[in-house]
C-alpha cells in the first residue's frame, strides 16, 4: 500500500472512531449526575419547590422518572402554562390542559427518559419584564441540573399561548443551550421575543411551531413570524414561499417540514383550521394531533 492510501485511511479510521466516540458520549451529563439528590424528590411533582430570582420568591414543580437513575443523563423538558393557568394544572392535566402536555403518556417507551419542569409565571403569565422570567428559567434549570442527572443537549420547552409565547424567547434567549421548542399557539410580541434577545437569537433551535388559522387571541401572522425566525436562523429553504395552510371550514391540519434546514436544526409548521386552543382535534378525529406532534418532533433528538 503506498504512504499515501497508508496516510488516507489512517485519517479515514480516525474520523470513524471520533465519529463513533460523539456517537457513544453524545450526551453532557450535567452536575447532578452521580449524585444522591439532596432537593429533589418523586414529591416534586406535586409539591412545588421555591427559589428565589430577581428578588421574588419563584415556584416549580419536578417529575422525575420513574426509577430515576442518577448515572443516567434524560432530557429536560419545560412545560409552561398558558395566562391565567398555574404550573400545577399543567402537572395534573386541569384547567383544560393534558397533564404535562401530554407527553410522559406517549414517552413512555423512551430510552432517554425525562425530568419534567412545570414553572409558574408571575400574575399567572410569562411577561418577561426586563427578562426576569428567562433568568429564572436559567435558574430553575441549574438549580435542577445540579441536583439530577440531566443531559445538557437535550433541553426541551412547550407550551400553548403565553407558554408557547415563553418557550418562544427562551429558544431566542439561549440559542443551541435549548435543543428544541414546540411552540402552540403563541406570540413573538407577548413574552419579548427576539427582541433584544442578545446573541442566542442568532443561533438555531429546531422550530415546531402549530397554530390555528382563525386564531382570535394570538392571530396566525405571529406564528408565522416566530417559525420564520426559525426558517431564517436554521438555514431552511424558504424560497418557494409560505407554506400551505388547510382551507377554513376544512377541519384538518396541514404539516410542512421544511426543506433544505441544517439537519440538526429542523422546522416543522403545523396550521390547523381552528382557533386558539393547546388541544385541536380533527374533524371526525377522538384525540388531539397536538401531543404526537411535540413528542414526535422531540423525540427525534437523542
Ligand atoms: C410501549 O411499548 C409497549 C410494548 O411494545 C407497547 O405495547 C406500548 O403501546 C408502547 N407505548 C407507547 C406509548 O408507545
Amino acid at each position: 500500500m503506498s504512504r499515501y492510501l497508508l496516510g488516507r485511511l489512517i485519517v479515514a479510521t480516525v474520523a470513524i472512531t471520533v465519529a463513533s466516540l460523539r456517537g457513544v458520549t453524545a450526551a453532557t451529563p450535567s452536575p447532578g449526575c452521580g449524585k444522591t439528590p439532596t432537593l429533589i424528590t418523586d414529591g416534586s411533582a406535586t409539591t412545588p419547590l421555591t427559589l428565589t430570582s430577581n428578588g421574588k420568591t419563584r415556584r416549580f414543580y419536578v417529575k422525575l422518572p420513574d426509577d430515576y437513575d442518577n448515572s443516567h443523563p434524560y432530557r429536560l423538558i419545560f412545560a409552561l402554562h398558558a395566562l391565567g393557568g398555574t404550573a400545577q394544572q399543567v402537572t395534573t392535566g386541569t384547567g383544560g390542559y393534558l397533564p404535562w402536555y401530554g407527553i410522559p403518556d406517549l414517552a413512555a417507551n423512551d430510552t432517554v427518559g425525562a425530568v419534567y419542569v412545570a414553572p409558574d409565571g408571575l400574575n399567572n403569565g410569562w411577561a418577561n419584564q426586563g427578562g426576569e422570567d428567562v433568568a429564572f428559567l436559567e435558574a430553575v434549570m441549574e438549580t435542577v441540573e445540579q441536583d439530577v442527572c440531566v443531559d445538557r443537549d437535550l433541553r426541551f420547552s412547550t407550551g400553548f399561548s403565553y407558554g408557547a409565547a415563553m418557550s418562544y424567547t427562551l429558544a431566542c434567549a439561549l440559542g443551541r443551550r435549548i435543543r428544541a421548542v414546540a411552540v402552540l399557539s403563541g406570540s413573538p410580541v407577548i413574552s419579548g421575543g427576539c427582541a433584544g434577545a442578545g446573541s442566542g437569537a442568532s443561533e438555531p433551535v429546531a422550530y415546531y411551531g402549530q397554530h390555528g388559522i382563525s386564531d382570535p387571541v394570538l392571530p396566525v401572522a405571529g406564528g408565522r413570524e416566530m417559525r420564520d425566525h426559525f426558517v431564517r436562523t436554521n438555514g431552511c429553504d424558504a424560497g418557494r414561499g409560505p407554506p400551505r395552510e388547510p382551507a377554513r371550514g376544512s377541519g384538518t391540519h396541514v404539516k410542512t417540514v421544511y426543506d433544505g434546514c441544517d439537519p440538526d436544526y429542523p422546522v416543522v409548521w403545523n396550521a390547523f383550521d381552528g382557533d386558539h386552543t393547546p388541544q385541536p382535534v380533527d374533524r371526525g378525529a377522538t384525540t388531539t394531533f397536538s401531543a404526537v406532534e411535540t413528542w414526535e418532533f422531540f423525540s427525534q433528538f437523542k
